[in-house]
């Protein structure tokens, strides 16, 4: 029985080119950190431990890695003296704690969301395989700058990795690089990294010597190289950050695609990594779907939508909308130009149209909110109708209040709805109505001043306008109209 491995994970580095003030480690992709898309890869070997080595901006990393992946043990690295050092410090702390036995040892950088499990999982399987003090993982690179070169010798194996830095102009042509991931012997580790010295371009002590280290003592160092170099791009600042996330778009998009989902455009579509869909969906462009949102078969969502945490039934349309914490019903109809907040409901066969905006809000079956409405902290039966411009009135100023409509209730046009208030099952209320009283089931409610008309006020007070000519206009048409039809 060969023992479960241990993951390192490095994620001290101050990341200074982001110029962020939040530490670079946290930066998302596809609505996952980088270190979290890191420890997600690092899952697929089923780990022992995952330790994350944490430094700058240590207690908002801490914060975080409780809030997303609180099996993950943490060490602080006080001083980043070096990725030899880091490593150095976890396996110390492990040590410490009697967690180091003789399971492999994998070492993977906090900021290189691209790199898959399967990747993980090769590279522990090469380690083992070829019985190595040591396995690289490496990449054939177009322009190999900044990274440190895998040095070969005649048989192969690595003999050293040199630091871009340190390099000589023939060390510099070579164009296979290291990837910053490796599996190592925790027997052959252990006594390099206590080898290590700062004498090199950075001062800093390298976990990259200790490949050269054991190359020199005769301990074979193999390489596994990543046949699609993207998968190890590490994000240094916001271009690599929105590169690794349009790479990751595209992962996702073509991972739902060849599951059944139907996508216009998808270099607009963007979908976060716990976001989950199912065949038949249809996704329209300049669409984000973030967070855990479901989508059932058959939906079409989009253009123009953007969903947080939402739920889609069966056959519901979306369309230029923004939704967040959402639940919509089957065959139901938001948008477009729609606002559905935090806990609204929409139910099956329900429709939420043009310039709707909705809170805290349960709409029943079938029921509607067609057009230009505000609806909070409310509940709808099922069946109802809400006319044009109907405001749910639930704010006083201090409190928030609810409104209840019940089933088949037609609401008119520009009614508001004073809460707290309910209107009954079947209920009408008259269009412009202000309703401040309960409305009994099947009543009618009208709530506004009744309609004065004041005969001949335009053409006495506003005479030689444009409006009273056309009214003098209008009124001697009717008396020569009125005049022919009282002539036989
Ligand atoms: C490192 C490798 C280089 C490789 C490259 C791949 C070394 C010396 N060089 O260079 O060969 O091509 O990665 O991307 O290892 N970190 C700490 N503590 C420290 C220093 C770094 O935790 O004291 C962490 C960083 O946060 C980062 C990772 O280690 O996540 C790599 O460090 P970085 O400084 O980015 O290494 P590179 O210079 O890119
Ligand atoms: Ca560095």
């Amino acid at each position: 029985m060969t023992e479960a491995p241990i993951v390192i994970v490095l994620a001290a580095g101050e990341g200074t080119r982001m110029r962020s003030s939040v530490p670079k480690v946290m930066h998302a992709v596809a609505g996952r950190s980088l270190v979290g898309h890191v420890i997600e890869a690092a899952a697929a070997v089923e780990p022992a431990h995952v330790v994350v080595v944490v430094g700058h901006g240590r207690d908002l990393v801490i914060e975080h890695l409780e809030e997303i992946a609180p099996w993950v043990d943490t060490v602080v690295q006080a001083e980043q003296r070096g990725t030899g050092n880091a490593v150095r410090v976890a396996v110390d702390a492990l040590d410490a704690q009697g967690m180091l036995g003789d399971g492999p040892v994998i070492v993977l950088s906090g900021d290189t969301p691209l790199l898959t499990g399967e990747t993980v999982r090769a590279l522990l399987s090469k380690q083992q395989d070829s019985g190595a003090s040591a396995t690289v993982l490496t990449a054939d690179l177009e322009d190999p700058a900044g990274y440190g070169r895998v040095v070969r010798d005649a048989g192969g194996l690595v003999s050293a990795i040199v630091e871009h830095r340190d390099a000589d102009e023939e060390t510099l042509r070579i164009r296979e690089i290291n990837a910053g991931m490796y599996a190592f012997d925790p027997k052959a580790l252990v006594p390099a990294l206590g080898g290590l010295s700062t004498a090199n371009a950075q001062g800093e002590e390298y976990l990259t010597d200790v490949i050269g280290l054991l190359s020199e003592q005769g301990s074979p160092v193999a390489a596994l190289k990543v046949p699609d170099s993207d998968e190890i791009l590490g994000v240094n600042d916001r271009v690599q950050l929105s590169a690794a996330a349009s790479l990751m778009r595209d992962r996702i998009n073509r991972r739902w695609m060849l599951e059944g989902v139907s996508m216009l455009e998808p270099e607009s579509v963007w979908i976060d990594v716990d976001v989950d869909l199912s065949r038949d969906v249809t996704i329209l462009p300049q669409t984000a779907l973030r967070g855990p949102t479901a989508v059932a078969s058959g939906a079409r969502i989009g253009p123009g939508v953007t969903m947080v945490s939402c739920e889609v039934g069966e056959g519901a349309t979306v369309t230029h909308a923004w939704c967040e914490l959402a639940v919509i019903g089957s065959g139901a109809s938001v948008g477009p130009y729609t606002y559905l907040r935090p806990g609204t409901s929409i139910g099956n066969g329900a429709k939420a149209g043009a310039f709707v905006e909705m809170k805290n809000a349960e709409l029943g079956e079938r029921a509607k909110v067609p057009h230009l409405s505000y609806v909070g902290d409310a509940v709808i039966g099922d069946g109802s109708n809400i006319g044009a411009a109907t405001i749910f009135v639930n704010y006083d100023g201090a409190e928030k209040h609810a409104t209840v409509v019940g089933r088949e209730a037609r609401i008119g046009s520009d009614t508001m709805l004073v809460a707290p208030v309910s209107v009954g099952d079947g209920a009408y209320t008259a269009a412009g109505s202000v309703i401040t009283d309960d409305v009994p089931p099947g009543a009618m409610a009208v709530g506004r001043a009744r309609q004065r008309t004041i005969e001949g006020w335009v053409e006495r007070r506003r005479a030689g306008t444009a409006a009273a000519e056309a009214a003098r206009a209008a009124r001697s048409g009717q008396d020569a109209q009125d005049a022919t039809e009282e002539a036989p």
